[in-house]
């Protein structure tokens, strides 16, 4: 009789943490909600401090910030240029042969940045980039050899908020993602990219400095006229899209010829009491390099889907017991989790949830899960993923709505409207894409969301850089009208 009182008591109090678990699961996803209603309201707010952002430097938490990119490729662009593709926790050069649009001949190198240049000195970052590109610009074979007594000349994609100067210029505003190098805030990027180019004795001239998005969306414009927009999940997350010159009341120059100027929106930045926030975003954001900043990116973005819901798992550890009566270290570990590795885990399609079982013995030491346990894990994927699934889902509304796309106009109705969209979130995440989709349609409705396509656009940022130094070559000859 004491025995079977004990093995009572042992379920009792089990049940009683396993009750505790599930309520903070179940609180989680109670205010992760996103109803189609609160959908509408981050549209609507996305469009309003867009208007705000335009409107003055300062004017919103999005910078909408003026990129010069006032004509996007047209497919006549030729020559031979250099790409540069800095943002991640890679970085790619390229070498990229323009001609025609369906056979343009792409080389290029990744090479994975040292984590301590990251957060390291200015000058330390560029000697590296520019002894790596040194490196790959010896590579250049018979085929893609630049004419002899040319400068060679590069697009050079730097995927951090820049206040653009020029086409090749530019200070940065501040770091985003993991980065952190103080004595680059307020400088040149371009200049500090030349100078170290200079040091390895590399002739090389930057010709265009554009965010990933603009350089996706002159990728994207490349081999489809219809492409308005461009989107990125990956590590971070942004848009860029085409705004009528005239609708940019804090653009102070010429009216460009286009009427058109390309606008990096930073929406990463984006911030509304209609995003549902916890608590556990409220702690990543403070334990992060950039606390208050770019609050969307971190409930959306590669670099943060993970952590969350390690951030979710330790709390239900530490206060229901969940992995057993001692937490487990590795859980304690920021960014231990990985968003690729949530993502598998989510797609676990085997019975028994093997994968979910491999990656929590392998990443986290965590042996012996139930199988129930393993089903709590993967729905707690699955509520982190849909949010920020569905969140960017609106976001991308709101630019339809600011440019007039979200409904069929008369006269317009096949007016097609594209997205080019890059990014592993994007690319690898199948839930993701798939959850963003669906809400995409759901939001737009049944008709309008025929006219709106998101299309893929691998590495569409490299070939638009080098598109848009073609076009802003010291050697084009310029048309005399
Ligand atoms: C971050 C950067 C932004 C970039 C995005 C995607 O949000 O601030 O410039 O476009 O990541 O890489």
């Amino acid at each position: 009789v004491a025995a079977a009182v004990l093995v009572v008591r042992h379920r009792m109090r089990n049940s009683g943490k396993w009750a505790k678990a599930m309520d903070i699961l179940r609180e989680f996803e109670g205010k992760c909600g996103t109803p189609i209603s609160k959908l509408r309201q981050v549209a609507d707010a996305m469009t309003v401090e867009m208007h705000a952002g335009l409107a003055s430097d300062g004017g919103s938490k999005l910078k909408m910030l003026i990129s010069y990119v006032d004509n996007l490729p047209t497919g006549d662009e030729t020559g031979i240029f250099y790409a540069l593709d800095l943002g991640g926790t890679n970085f790619r050069v390229l070498r990229v042969k323009l001609g025609e649009v369906e056979n343009v001949k792409k080389e290029f190198q990744e090479v994975s940045i040292p984590p301590n240049l990251m957060t390291g000195k200015c000058e330390d970052l560029f000697d590296f980039i520019a002894g790596e590109l040194e490196k790959f610009v010896a590579t250049e074979g018979e085929e893609m050899q630049i004419p002899a007594g040319t400068q060679r000349e590069l697009g050079f994609t730097f995927s951090f908020p820049v206040k653009q100067s020029s086409i090749a210029g530019g200070t940065l505003v501040r770091w985003t993602k993991g980065f952190n190098i103080e004595d680059a805030v307020g400088q040149d990027i371009v200049e500090e990219l030349t100078k170290a180019m200079e040091r390895v004795r590399l002739d090389m001239r930057v010709s265009a400095l554009v965010n990933d998005t603009v350089g996706t969306l002159a990728g994207g414009r490349y081999s489809d006229p219809n492409v308005i927009a461009a989107v990125i999940l990956g590590t971070g997350t942004n848009a860029a899209y085409v705004e009528r010159a005239n609708a940019i009341p804090k653009w102070q120059g010429l009216l460009p010829k286009s009427g058109e100027m390309v606008i990096n929106m930073e929406w990463g930045n984006f911030r509304s009491s209609h995003l549902p926030l916890t608590e556990y975003d409220e702690s990543l954001d403070n334990d992060s390099l950039n606390p208050g900043e770019q609050i969307y990116e971190k409930m959306i973005s590669g670099m943060y889907l993970g952590e969350i819901v390690r951030r979710v798992l330790l709390k239900m550890a530490e206060e229901a017991e969940f992995f057993g009566d001692t937490v487990p270290s590795k859980l304690e570990k920021p960014f231990i989790l990985r968003t690729p590795d949530m993502s598998a885990m989510h797609h676990d399609s085997t019975p028994d949830l093997k994968v979910v079982a491999t990656k929590l013995k392998d990443i986290l030491e965590i042996s012996n899960t139930s199988l129930k346990m393993r089903k709590v894990i993967v729905e707690l994927c699955e509520i982190v993923a849909t949010r920020g699934a569905r969140l960017s889902a609106a976001g991308i509304i709101g630019i339809l709505k600011k440019t007039g796309r979200d409904t069929l106009k008369k006269g317009e109705e096949n007016q097609k409207s594209v997205i080019a969209m890059d990014g592993g979130l994007f690319e690898h995440y199948t839930k993701f894409r798939n959850s963003m989709q669906n809400t995409m349609n759901e939001l737009l409705g049944e008709e309008a969301s025929r006219n709106i396509i998101i299309k893929l656009s691998n590495d569409g940022s490299g070939l638009g850089a080098a598109l848009l130094a073609a076009s802003h070559s010291q050697y084009r000859e310029y048309e005399s009208t």
